[in-house]
């Protein structure tokens, strides 16, 4: 599949809508899924990196942060984001991986977190506006949890119509789905509902941004 991101990925911390919009559901995601001191976070679709300072402050020096994403521009972006941070704040804990969220095998993927000095499944992961890009984000999603350890935190943040008083807002959060490339009725959150127990569900700008967390259900026994 094309990279569509290739060429926005320099200008999408601009041109995101980040500050307006969508840092309110970026914050209480992470905020749901409260990885603790130490923890290892996986961050589906991670992009450019604007969940890590977040999640940084949440894991601290002894956690990791794991971004996954399919296009090398936004990994790219991602990497020089943590660099920063490094000479900044001492930084040394993001690994990032260049994969397919809906077709990576999770051994493979499993065993190049643990060869970079990870744990080859993590204690948290969240997917913020990504899933909905993916046609297969039930794909992305089973593989999302085969990554995380038994009753690891999950969280999803994604999009769908403003509603209520805020459907005025309709047509804009449709542009903005278009540009950004999501399927703005695709609603991610749902297999978060199914597969999880303790689930937390909010919202913020008008229904816009859909926030879900949970903890994954433990496996039956074989
Ligand atoms: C709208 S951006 C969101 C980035 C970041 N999660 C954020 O909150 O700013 C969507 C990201 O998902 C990535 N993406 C889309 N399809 C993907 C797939 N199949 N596997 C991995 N990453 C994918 C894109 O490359 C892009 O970086």
């Amino acid at each position: 599949m094309p990279d569509e991101y290739a060429a926005f990925a320099p200008f999408y911390d601009l041109l995101s809508a980040e500050h307006p919009v969508y840092r309110a559901g970026r914050r209480a995601g992470a905020a749901a899924l409260a990885p603790r001191p130490g923890d290892q976070v996986l961050d589906v679709g991670c992009g450019t990196g604007l969940n890590f300072a977040l999640l940084q402050e949440a894991v601290g020096s002894t956690g990791t942060i794991v971004g996954i994403d399919r296009s090398p521009r936004m990994l790219d972006r991602a990497r020089r984001r943590a660099r920063r941070r490094v000479r900044r704040r001492g930084w040394r804990n993001v690994i990032l991986l260049e994969a397919d969220a809906t077709t990576l095998s999770a051994e493979g993927i499993g065993a190049r977190i643990a060869s970079a000095g990870g744990r080859e499944r993590s204690d948290a992961a969240l997917a913020t506006y990504a899933l909905s890009l993916m046609p297969d984000w039930e794909g992305a999603w089973q593989r999302m949890l085969a990554l995380c350890a038994p009753a690891a935190s999950l969280a999803v943040v994604d999009l769908q119509e403003p509603t209520g008083a805020f459907s005025v807002l309709r047509p804009l959060a449709r542009l903005s789905c278009r540009l950004g490339g999501s399927d703005v009725h695709a609603h991610p959150w749902h297999a978060l509902e199914r597969d999880c127990t303790d689930v937390v569900a909010t919202s913020a700008r008008g229904g816009h941004l859909q926030i879900r967390a949970g903890r994954r259900r433990p496996e039956p026994p074989a």
